[in-house]
């Protein structure tokens, strides 16, 4: 397994001019239903979220951390280490060790309501798309904030975009860099992942990866031929 630097700083992957952007929009809210994140690397934005919350407002929201915990060896204890180094019980946070999909069918039969959603895990577009099926429990008012909102990560950023044109009731908070942040203005009319925008998803996937992959073998094979030439 590849080891990701996150494992050793315990670091929130969020730089800190977007993490700004966030605490700000957060401070404005004072929102005090549950909050969710899916993906948390070493916990480090969760941890830095809690602080926040206990700091301005003298107590957190209750957190669920949506994650299969499998990005580093050791991510779950890394992640209660992180908790505890920032003296933060790590019971008081519900983890459910799954994909988003999985979680997602897990709780269908009893909705979370939520305040705040992170979407930071896995970039491709079907997990992104799959991740967008949890604002249905967001409740209006709630922030939706997707990391790595930028062309660079098509998954992300397009299935942003589609979530915006098809769904009016989603307004900007604010974009720094590649943290865009949403309020939910009112409940939506009907589900905002159709099957359609999942059969998309899964029809472009493949696609991002043929383009990712020929891309790759450029690069790789550009960089052999500077190495013959001396370059
Ligand atoms: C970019 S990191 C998260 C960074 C973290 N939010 C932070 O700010 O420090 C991606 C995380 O997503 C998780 N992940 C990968 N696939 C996932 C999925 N299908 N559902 C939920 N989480 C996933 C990985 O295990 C990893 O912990």
């Amino acid at each position: 397994m590849k080891m990701r630097q996150c494992a050793t700083t315990w670091e929130s992957e969020i730089p800190e001019v977007e993490m700004k952007s966030l605490l700000a929009a957060l401070r404005q809210r004072e929102l005090k239903g549950k909050h969710l994140e899916i993906g948390t690397a070493a916990g480090g934005t969760l941890c830095r979220l809690i602080r926040f919350y206990e700091e301005e407002f003298g107590q957190s929201p209750p957190f669920l951390v949506v994650d299969p915990l499998k990005y580093f060896p050791h991510q779950f204890e890394t992640v209660c280490q992180n908790l505890e180094k920032h003296d933060i019980d790590p019971r008081e946070i519900e983890f459910l060790k799954s994909s988003s999909k999985d979680a997602f069918s897990s709780l269908a039969n009893h909705p979370p309501e939520l305040d705040f959603i992170l979407v930071d895990g896995n970039h491709k577009i079907r997990y992104v798309t799959e991740d967008l099926r949890w604002v249905r429990f967001l409740r209006p008012g709630g922030l939706l904030c997707l990391h790595d909102y930028t062309p660079r990560f098509p998954g992300v950023y397009l299935s942003g975009k589609r979530l915006l044109r098809k769904h009016p009731n989603y307004e900007v908070v604010s974009q720094v860099e590649s943290l865009l942040i949403l309020r939910k203005s009112r409940e939506s009319s009907r589900p905002e992942i159709s099957a359609i925008d999942r059969l998309w998803a899964a029809c472009l996937g493949p696609w991002f990866q043929l383009k990712a992959s020929l891309a790759k073998r450029l690069r790789k094979s550009k960089g052999q031929d500077s190495v013959k030439s001396g370059l």
